[in-house]
């Protein structure tokens, strides 16, 4: 299970930091309360990862409210927003269970809604911020915006929002209180961490107690948490946003989606095929399903092939869209939980990738020579053979076999290279070839 999901504050006296602005969205519940708003909404705005939404749900559970969450960015929602304004939330409150609740007894249905920046709107039409003017002029319930950027929520239509709502800040949280945090959690989970490790990756957030949280979970394998782990932790900014792209693109349940989100974090298709490479077999568990996708990748591979040998880029969306489309719908199954990803281990040292396509060619060269097919065929199969690899001591034997180089060992098993090429140059000075490998 993903730690964030777990460790999500349910009380506001849980949520780390920002006291000004929990101190404010109390004062203002407690306005609500008393059936005396001095605004009807609030927004929450701030940088991602700091505890906007935890403090909305937080919020509402200590008042014991109902939630209603509504995503800004659909735009059906429009429509269901001005509904619950104008009905639900003018009348009387329905529980849960079906009972009417009095308003005047304080019970609240809490009308959260979530990136409030990413408002659907398009020009002429009805604005999706006025629709969202009217509901807080009109509403009998409190309602919360959250956003990351005030200012593109305020901005044109959204310019009556200011008056209306009452604007809370919510900033970076401190690295001391991101780090005890974290510790907790080492206890809670009976893991035993170095503090060393635990306050470099509250540093290195930058705030972020989402990130902070995952990262610590991406290296908390074992029970132990060491010093040597750190390394582990080499991602930056851009990893991170190609993890979360990777795993949008992995568990899409539409080909669409998968394809948009390939464009979102615009990485190069020669690129982006080595990260889903590396990390499909994290995600995909069933072997059915795994045997597909590969499918799908392998003839993106092809088209990646011919882009290259033909300059011919317009080639690139059909490699693309297989790899990511074509992936996401080759799965019959429902991945969920957390899934610790990894960059390339070739990426990471060999970031030309001409050279990368050179070296995966004369691997492809060498391959087909040994079991007599073309090389595009061998590049087909080269997925396959790094699963062959896995185990040392193949891999020597294979190496050995293929005549491979350092450096395309590297291209396949990454730190092992070295230790397998030795292995594999004594083998063929033992002259056993022929011996071990007795193909039939
Ligand atoms: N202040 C905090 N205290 C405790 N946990 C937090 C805090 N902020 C974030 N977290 C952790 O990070 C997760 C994500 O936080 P949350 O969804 O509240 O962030 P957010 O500010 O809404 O970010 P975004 O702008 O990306 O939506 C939570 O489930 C929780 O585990
Ligand atoms: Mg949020």
């Amino acid at each position: 299970m993903n730690w964030t999901e777990k460790y999500r504050p349910k009380s506001l006296k849980d949520v780390i930091g920002n006291r000004a602005a929990k101190e404010e969205l109390l004062k203002w519940a407690r306005e609500w309360q008393q059936g005396k708003p001095s605004k009807k909404a609030a927004i929450l705005y701030g940088k991602p990862g700091v505890g906007k939404t935890s403090s909305a749900y937080a919020l509402a559970n200590d008042f014991k409210w109902e939630v209603i969450e509504l995503n800004a960015s659909d735009e059906r929602n429009r429509e269901i927003i001005r509904k619950i304004a104008l009905t639900g939330a003018i009348h009387e409150v329905l529980s849960i269970d079906g009972k009417f609740i009095s308003s005047k007894e304080g019970a609240r249905k809490l009308i959260i809604l979530d990136e409030a920046d990413n408002l659907y709107e398009k020009a002429g039409d009805f604005g999706g911020k006025r629709a969202i003017i009217e509901t807080i002029k009109a509403t009998k319930q409190p309602i919360i915006l959250i956003a990351n950027d005030y200012y593109e929520l305020i901005k044109g239509s959204g310019a009556g929002l200011r008056g209306l709502c009452k604007s809370i800040e919510f900033k970076k949280v401190s690295s001391r209180e991101i780090a005890a945090l974290l510790k907790k959690i080492c206890q809670m989970e009976g893991i035993v961490a170095d503090p060393e490790v635990i306050n470099e990756i509250a540093r290195r957030c930058d705030g972020d107690v989402r990130s902070a949280i995952n990262d610590l979970q991406s290296i908390a394998y074992g029970k132990r948490i060491t010093r040597d782990m750190l390394s582990h932790l080499g991602y930056r900014d851009r990893e991170r946003e190609i993890f979360t792209g990777l795993r949008n693109i992995l568990r899409a349940k539409e080909m669409r989606a998968a394809i948009r989100e390939a464009w979102r974090i615009d990485e190069s298709p020669d690129n982006l095929i080595l990260w889903i490479d590396e990390n499909l077999p994290m995600e995909y568990k069933y072997p059915d399903d795994l045997a597909r996708a590969y499918e799908f990748l392998s003839r993106a591979d092809v088209f990646l092939g011919r882009v290259w040998r033909r300059q011919y880029y317009g080639l690139w969306g059909y490699a693309s869209e297989l790899m990511t489309g074509g992936i996401a719908v080759a799965k019959k199954h429902e991945y969920r939980g957390f899934t610790a990803y990894h960059f390339p281990k070739w990426l990471r040292s060999m970031a030309a990738s001409k050279q990368y396509r050179q070296i995966r060619l004369s691997i492809a060269k060498k391959i087909g020579k040994v079991m007599h097919c073309s090389s595009r065929k061998a590049l087909e199969m080269l997925p396959m053979f790094k699963k062959l690899f896995a185990d040392a001591d193949t891999a020597a034997r294979l190496a050995a076999r293929f005549d491979l180089t350092e450096e395309e060992l590297f291209f396949i098993v990454g730190d092992k290279a070295k230790e397998i090429y030795a292995e594999a140059e004594k083998l063929k000075k033992m002259e056993k070839q022929a011996v071990l490998f007795n193909f039939k």
